[in-house]
């Protein structure tokens, strides 16, 4: 189906757009009462990602009620372990908890290379029921965590600081680390070419833990993996958003994907010259920014976009966004976006 707006997509491949398209992370969920309405409706977030009618709701929200470019298929990067066999709780206000952790050559034993038809078939439902009912207005994404960032809490067991036991095991067992994210390459893979093939427009990679390695642990541990996967997803645009690997641009610009996300941490024109002009980049506003006044938000929007330039930019946070920030900030950015881009690109 022809999309309506393509901003997202034509941005994210290099072509000339006349304004800079405009998302957030994380845009589906708890900042909006809508969304909480229909979570508090149901047993939980489990239910909520496994049930394809009410996550192409939650889904669809932030389309209607804040007016982004794009939606992002409501789901989470913990689906992948639970498919491959480490099964994930959702605590409230604590967050993701593994009752079994993966740290030994016997627990590996328990995991599989998930078949995404069979294990991760209600993502792909809800990515078709999702399509069906945005009807074109906008490119719906498709994502996956990166490797690394899944072995991480697979190792963990939960979320952490240190995530100590995690970059523990590169020490202790590398051989075992890299047969685990071996496994976890190969379900994403299949994964994603699933979600494209359901209808994903564009896929993102969110290697949230990044920035806990050395370069060299995360050259090691990490990059070979997400390059993998980029060279194995080529219909769509991809884009890699590794939080806090500011010291791996250089790397990033030889990946075959189309986006690199950079975090809020990262400095603008510096990445431009590290990533080089081949790429499109997205991000970058600390997501803190949405708790300061309108008219804060906006200068500092336009001071952004300003030093992004009008083309090959995809406006998002640095980060997702915060539970806690009011929806009308949120509105505040995203109408900055589209209204100074307007003109400058004019
Ligand atoms: O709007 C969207 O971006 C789509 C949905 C989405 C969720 N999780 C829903 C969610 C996406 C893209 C994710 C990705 C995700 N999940 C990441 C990568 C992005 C990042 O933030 O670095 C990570 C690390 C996770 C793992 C995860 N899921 C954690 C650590 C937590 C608890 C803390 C938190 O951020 O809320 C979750 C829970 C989660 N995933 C919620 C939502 C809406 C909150 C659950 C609730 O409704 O109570």
């Amino acid at each position: 189906m022809q999309l309506k707006n393509d901003l997202l997509i034509r941005a994210a491949k290099g072509e000339v757009v006349e304004r800079t398209p405009v998302w957030l992370m994380r845009q589906a969920g708890r900042i909006l009462p809508e969304y909480r309405a229909v979570r508090e409706s149901l047993s939980g977030f489990k239910e909520l990602v496994e049930t394809p009618e009410f996550a192409a709701e939650v889904t669809i929200q932030p389309v209607d009620i804040l007016d982004v470019d794009a939606a992002i298929i409501f789901s989470d990067i913990l689906v992948v372990p639970e498919a491959m066999g480490c099964t994930y709780e959702m605590v409230e206000k604590r967050g993701p908890y593994f009752p079994a952790t993966i740290r030994t050559e016997q627990d590996l034993k328990r995991l599989r290379v998930a078949d995404p038809e069979e294990h991760l078939g209600y993502v792909l439902e809800a990515i078709r029921v999702t399509k069906r009912a945005l009807n074109g207005r906008v490119p719906l994404i498709g994502f996956a965590g990166a490797p690394w960032t899944i072995l991480a809490y697979m190792v963990e067991g939960s979320g952490s600081k240190t995530f100590s036991h995690a970059r523990g095991l590169l020490y202790t067992n590398p051989k075992l680390a890299h047969q685990l994210l071996r496994m976890i390459t190969d379900t994403t893979i299949a994964y994603l070419k699933a979600q494209v093939k359901a209808g994903a427009n564009l896929i993102q990679l969110f290697d949230s833990w990044a920035g806990i390695l050395s370069p060299a642990q995360y050259r090691t541990f990490s990059l070979p993996y997400i390059s993998e996967i980029c060279n194995a997803i080529n219909d769509v645009p991809v884009t890699v958003f590794a939080k806090g690997a500011f010291f791996a641009l250089e790397d990033f610009s030889k990946l075959n994907c189309e986006v690199i996300g950079l975090d809020w941490n990262m400095e603008i024109g510096k990445a431009r010259q590290q990533v080089g002009n081949s790429k499109t980049l997205q991000g970058n506003m600390d997501p803190c920014l949405l708790y300061s006044s309108f008219d804060t938000i906006q200068a500092e929007t336009i001071k952004m976009l300003k030093e992004f330039g009008p083309q090959q930019h995809i406006a998002n946070l640095g980060h997702g966004v915060y539970p806690d920030t009011d929806p009308e900030k949120v509105k505040c950015f995203i109408q900055t976006v589209k209204e100074y881009s307007n003109i400058i690109n004019s």
